[in-house]
């Protein structure tokens, strides 16, 4: 199945084609409501954050203070959780992981936990820039954490210009707007894990450089190709990973050929974990304790971790493997009579060439020992390519949560540790 350029094989997920499609049905009056929400753009649902892709406005907001600020050379993100996984994703999967040394006039560090060593450490490796931005994102406002950093950091670099990005009235853009920064809104019913493609991501991403409009077009090219076929990955994909939940399998892995996606596979831990792990369903009536965990997996550097314990241990996954097509520019090992008996097959080929047999030797290795996994594969590391798999992965999961009778859009028990967290330090 191809969507957005994006090529789905769901062949060996454990659960046949015609149980997909029936299952599937059962969506259309959510996708009708859908529908309706983005032919109005309509914010005012828990649907809102699937008008993203398609609006203008946040677009506009962002590029122009991105161009603002264009002359500085560090942006330092303060946020944590969906206020900054899903721009770091997106950075690290199209710029790679080693970003910021090839980039030094125009460097991105994120400050997400209170962790001193770390904070300090951003601190003095911005201390010596020319001009410093800090844009803190946080939908509540009230974030401890984020909070904490901001205040340290706004106090270690005083000549930093700061940007806020909170939902339109909170207490976080009253105080910046009195400090005379600029802010960006979220949109109330955006919810933080489902907020990349507002302003939260959209800014930074265009400071540094990249194509926001192809990310949005991919993420839109998706939407949209999700929400018209009756079969389509967003709706397989959620009966998949409930089928296999059912069947015992309650853990999904997102096995990554390509380490630049790990960002990815974290922020969808995020989606995943914080969206259907509930221990109420929709109507908080009937506890059910549910849930899927996801974990994260680089290939081919984790076959040589976890491998053993995937393939030899408990039957309790249902992966997704997750591959890119390979360049033309990919690396070849060359032919070398002294070398060429050490790992035989590989003088001549490109490091894509050996990738790519990984891959398929690794989905091999699964089908003879009977574990179900979906294929993804990826045309190749672009903004549009990022945008339309990050949309199916927040489409899946909110049609997931109609499977599991949850809803995919709160998080009451992260909320608890918060509180708890500030009633400890009002003491
Ligand atoms: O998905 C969510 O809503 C949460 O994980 C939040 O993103 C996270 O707790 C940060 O919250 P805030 O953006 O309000 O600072």
């Amino acid at each position: 199945m191809k969507a957005a350029g994006l090529e789905f094989d769901f062949t060996h997920s454990g659960i046949t084609s015609a149980k997909i499609a029936r299952a599937s049905r059962r969506f259309a009056p959510i996708v009708k409501y859908v529908n309706g929400t983005i032919a109005k753009n309509d914010y005012s649902n828990d649907a809102a954050s699937l008008n993203l892709p398609s609006e203008t406005k946040f677009l506009r907001e962002s590029r122009s203070l991105a161009r603002e600020f264009s002359g500085a050379d560090a942006l330092v993100m303060v946020g944590i959780g969906g206020s900054n996984l899903g721009t770091s994703a997106v950075l690290q999967a199209v710029k790679g992981s080693y970003y910021n040394l090839e980039n030094p006039d125009k460097q991105v560090f994120f400050a997400d936990t209170t962790d001193s060593r770390s904070i300090a450490a951003i601190a003095r490796l911005v201390s010596s820039k020319k001009k410093v931005v800090i844009n803190a994102v946080s939908k509540s406002g009230s974030t401890t954490e984020t909070i904490a950093n901001f205040r340290v950091l706004k106090n270690h670099l005083p000549k930093a210009k700061i940007i806020v990005t909170t939902d339109a009235g909170s207490k976080f853009e009253a105080a910046a707007k009195a400090n005379g920064y600029p802010t960006l809104e979220i949109p109330s019913k955006v919810g933080g894990r489902y907020s990349v493609f507002s302003n939260v991501g959209l800014f930074p991403l265009a400071w540094v450089g990249l194509d926001c409009h192809a990310l949005l077009a991919g993420a839109k090219e998706m939407r949209d190709s999700c929400l018209r076929n009756e079969e389509n990955p967003a709706s397989a994909m959620a009966v998949l990973l409930h089928a296999n939940a059912m069947a015992g399998r309650r853990i999904h892995d997102h096995f990554l050929f390509a380490s630049d996606l790990e960002g990815v596979g974290k922020w969808y831990r995020q989606l995943l974990g914080e969206s259907i792990g509930k221990e109420w369903d929709y109507y908080g009536k009937r506890r059910v304790r549910t849930g899927i965990t996801p974990t994260v997996s680089i290939g081919s550097t984790d076959l040589h971790s976890v491998g053993q314990l995937y393939f030899g241990g408990p039957r309790d996954k249902f992966f997704r493997v997750v591959s890119v097509a390979g360049e033309k520019t990919s690396p070849k090992v060359l032919p070398e009579r002294a070398f060429d008996k050490l790992a035989p097959g590989i003088s001549g080929k490109s490091l894509d060439k050996i990738m790519n047999a990984i891959v398929e030797g690794t989905k091999g290795a699964m089908r003879k020992q009977g574990l179900p996994y979906a294929s993804v594969q990826l045309p190749d590391l672009k903004e549009h390519t990022i945008g339309a798999l990050l949309q199916e992965e927040m489409l899946e999961t909110m049609l997931l949560g109609e499977l599991f009778a949850v809803n995919p859009f709160d998080q009451p028990a992260v909320e608890s540790y918060k509180q708890e967290t500030r009633r400890l330090l009002s003491r």
